[in-house]
């Protein structure tokens, strides 16, 4: 399998650099910005080329790790070239391959989405712990279970998924990562109100936010789940919603809360949860 990157930013050069190591024949790089191509090229020892077209001849897997916006215009700059018996594979997490390339069979070839769940921040250093991913592939079975093997062969971890599950999947993803950021901003901002500044906070919450994750990664949600919406504990509630200061902060502890209720339902099933619920309804 000779493999080759259209896009040598974080997610091409991080995935080249560990299928290099990992033994796989990767045969280089084409990218917009020519230096972009070859820097990505000297770190994974292979080559950069001037054309797309050119990548192509030289590659049976076809790698597309260009920004999400840049894939339809690439995906068009692919279709005159000669595709017949290339599989070609790109690594976006919202996309599936039949969103970007439903035709792909007309012109012989064959499509798969590969997407590592994990955040790439740089180009050079992630790919020495990238085999703790989880890479989750769609696509055309005989393509997606050809490269399922051989990475799993390798050490790496690919999970199928339905191409039709791509969108829930990948909002899965962004709320594990990305609303914990927003849950620590409203956090922050009410630690800032008790006097603490922000480095204070973090350190300060740092014991139970890493005692609570590591929980929720042991045992999950429901069983790690302790406090006061687990306690139906209204009068904390209330007090908590009037300590906050906008609409928009109770609204969001409301709806917040009215999830862990859900939680806290299942761990309690005699509890008697309305009143509370009916409190969160209200602001929610
Ligand atoms: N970053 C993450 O954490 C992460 C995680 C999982 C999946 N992904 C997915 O992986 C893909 C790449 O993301 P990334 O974070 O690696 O992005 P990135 O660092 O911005 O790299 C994208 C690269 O694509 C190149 N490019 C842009 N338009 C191009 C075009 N028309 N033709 C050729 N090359 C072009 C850029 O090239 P130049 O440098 O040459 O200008 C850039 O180096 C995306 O689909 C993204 O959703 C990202």
């Amino acid at each position: 399998m000779k493999i080759g990157f259209i896009g040598a930013g974080k997610v091409g050069t991080t995935l080249a650099k560990a299928f290099v190591e990992a033994g796989l024949n990767v045969v280089g790089f084409y990218s917009r910005s020519p230096k972009s191509a070859q820097f990505s090229a000297q770190f994974t020892s292979s080559e950069s080329f001037q054309t797309i077209n050119k990548l192509v001849t030289a590659a049976d897997l076809i790698l597309l790790t260009v920004s999400d916006d840049a894939l339809p215009a690439v995906i068009e700059t692919l279709r005159p070239l000669p595709l017949a018996d290339k599989t070609i594979c790109h690594t976006s997490g919202v996309y599936s391959i039949d969103d970007l390339f439903a035709d792909r069979a007309q012109l012989g070839a064959l499509g798969v989405g590969l997407h590592p769940l994990y955040p790439f921040h740089d180009k050079t250093t992630v790919w020495q712990s990238i085999k703790e991913a989880t890479f989750t592939i769609e696509g055309d079975t005989e393509a997606a279970t050809a490269l399922q093997n051989t990475l799993a062969s390798l050490g790496f971890t690919v999970k199928p998924i339905a191409t039709t599950q791509k969108v829930a999947y990948h909002a899965a993803a962004s709320i594990a990562c990305n609303f914990t950021c927003t849950l620590m901003a409203q956090s922050l901002s009410l630690m800032a109100r008790s006097g603490f500044s922000e480095r204070e906070a973090l350190d300060a919450l740092r014991p139970l936010l890493e005692a609570n994750l590591k929980n929720i990664l042991v045992v999950g949600p429901e069983s790690a789940l302790t406090g006061t919406i687990d306690r139906n504990d209204i009068g904390t509630v209330t007090k908590h919603l009037n300590a906050l200061e906008t609409d928009t902060d109770r609204r969001h502890y409301a709806v917040t809360s009215l999830r862990l209720v859900d939680i806290a339902r299942q761990r309690h099933p005699d509890e008697n949860y309305q009143t509370l619920i009916h409190l969160l309804e209200q602001y929610a």
